[in-house]
């Protein structure tokens, strides 16, 4: 077994709104190993920007971490002090938001803040620092990178501050990079060049990601994990080949099956049918069980998160002594989708 640099424990963050409890993140188990890829998927609303929010510690009123542990290098990030946190969020946990200007400084220009970077991570003085500004914002696709450097955030377009927001994740070559969303703003030639920028900077200095995404194409070409989360929980966690290969939770087969592909007519792609229930419609058994079309009597309950045989983690009754539901019942049909 891999060390893992980042354990996530039955994670609860909840935003208390009206007298209400939102759990948008409800019960996480995930582990990141050192060095590796964990994609995060699932549709809007899961939970996935809030999960990674939590780790960082960036959960504002009405927001609260309610449970569970954040372990990360063998420390307890939910009881570290607001100091610690700092030191981790500058140098060894960076992240790349879904909203591009939080976390750029709008009163300083962008190479005044990726020569920061570069001073306080490498002692590189004004002239190294800009030099080193440019090949970084060239890596990341940005035309005319000596003339950029001089502009503040404002100037910028929406694709070109996301470009330099992963320019400046990647400056302090983290130990832990949380992307989320990290190229969905972007064409797919620039796409195609982060994902690869961000994979050689792994291969260089062993860095871990944890990759929200929508996109499963993203999940098969640049993750080793995944967790695929639904309604604040994480309904299955595999490793990607076996993911892909062998999906057991009816989510997660619904997701494969509303896969564009080569192969198959776009006419036969099968949407999941049904929406998301909203926080106050919630089911108190499985989260999935209104959309699922193979939910029985017992799936009023909800399951727990079980390893299989095959090394997936899943949540769901199908795979348990209690399933009550079709006897060898196929949730996936390789048959018919190969
Ligand atoms: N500020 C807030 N106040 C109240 N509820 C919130 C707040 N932020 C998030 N939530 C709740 O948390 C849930 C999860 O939100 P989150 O942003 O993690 O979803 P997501 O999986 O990242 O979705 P997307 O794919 O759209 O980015 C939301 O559905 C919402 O119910
Ligand atoms: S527990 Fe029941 S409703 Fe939930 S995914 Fe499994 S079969 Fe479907
Ligand atoms: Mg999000």
């Amino acid at each position: 077994m891999s060390e893992n640099i980042l354990d996530i424990n039955d994670l609860r963050t909840s935003f208390f709104v009206e007298g209400n409890e939102i759990k948008a993140v409800d019960g996480v188990t995930f582990q990141v190993p050192k060095g590796k890829t964990l994609g995060i998927v699932g549709e809007s609303g899961s939970g996935k920007s809030i999960s990674a929010l939590s780790i960082l510690q960036l959960i504002e009123n009405p927001g609260k971490i309610v449970g569970g542990s954040i372990n990360f290098k063998g420390e307890e990030l939910t009881k570290a002090k607001n100091s610690r946190m700092r030191d981790i969020r500058g140098n060894e946990i960076s992240m790349i938001f879904q909203e591009p200007m939080t976390s750029l400084n709008p009163v300083y220009t962008i190479g005044q803040q990726l020569r920061e970077s570069y001073k306080i991570h490498e002692g590189l003085g004004k002239k190294e620092g800009t030099k080193r500004a440019i090949e970084m914002l060239e890596l990341v696709g940005i035309p005319s990178p000596e003339k950029r450097i001089n502009q503040y955030p404002y100037e910028l377009s929406g694709g070109m501050r996301q470009r330099v927001m992963i320019a400046m994740a990647l400056a302090c070559k983290p130990e832990l990079l949380i992307a989320d969303e990290p190229t969905t703003a972007l064409d797919v030639t620039i796409q195609a060049q982060i994902l690869e920028l961000i994979k050689e900077l792994q291969d260089e200095i062993g860095m871990s990601v944890v990759m929200i995404t929508h996109d499963l194409g993203v999940v098969a070409e640049t993750c080793d994990y995944v967790a695929v989360m639904y309604c604040g929980k994480v309904v299955e966690y595999a490793d990607v080949e076996t993911l892909f290969a062998n999906p057991k939770h009816p989510y997660t087969v619904g997701l494969l099956n509303s896969l564009p592909r080569h192969d198959v007519d776009q006419d036969e792609l099968v949407p999941i049918k049904g929406n998301v229930p909203a926080p106050d419609e919630m089911p108190t058994g499985c989260r999935f069980a209104p959309r699922c079309p193979h939910a029985s009597d017992i799936c009023s309950k909800l399951p727990g998160l079980e390893t299989q045989e095959d090394g997936n983690d899943v949540r769901c009754w199908i795979y348990t002594e209690e399933w009550d539901g079709e006897k060898g019942v196929k949730v996936y049909d390789r048959e018919s989708t190969t």
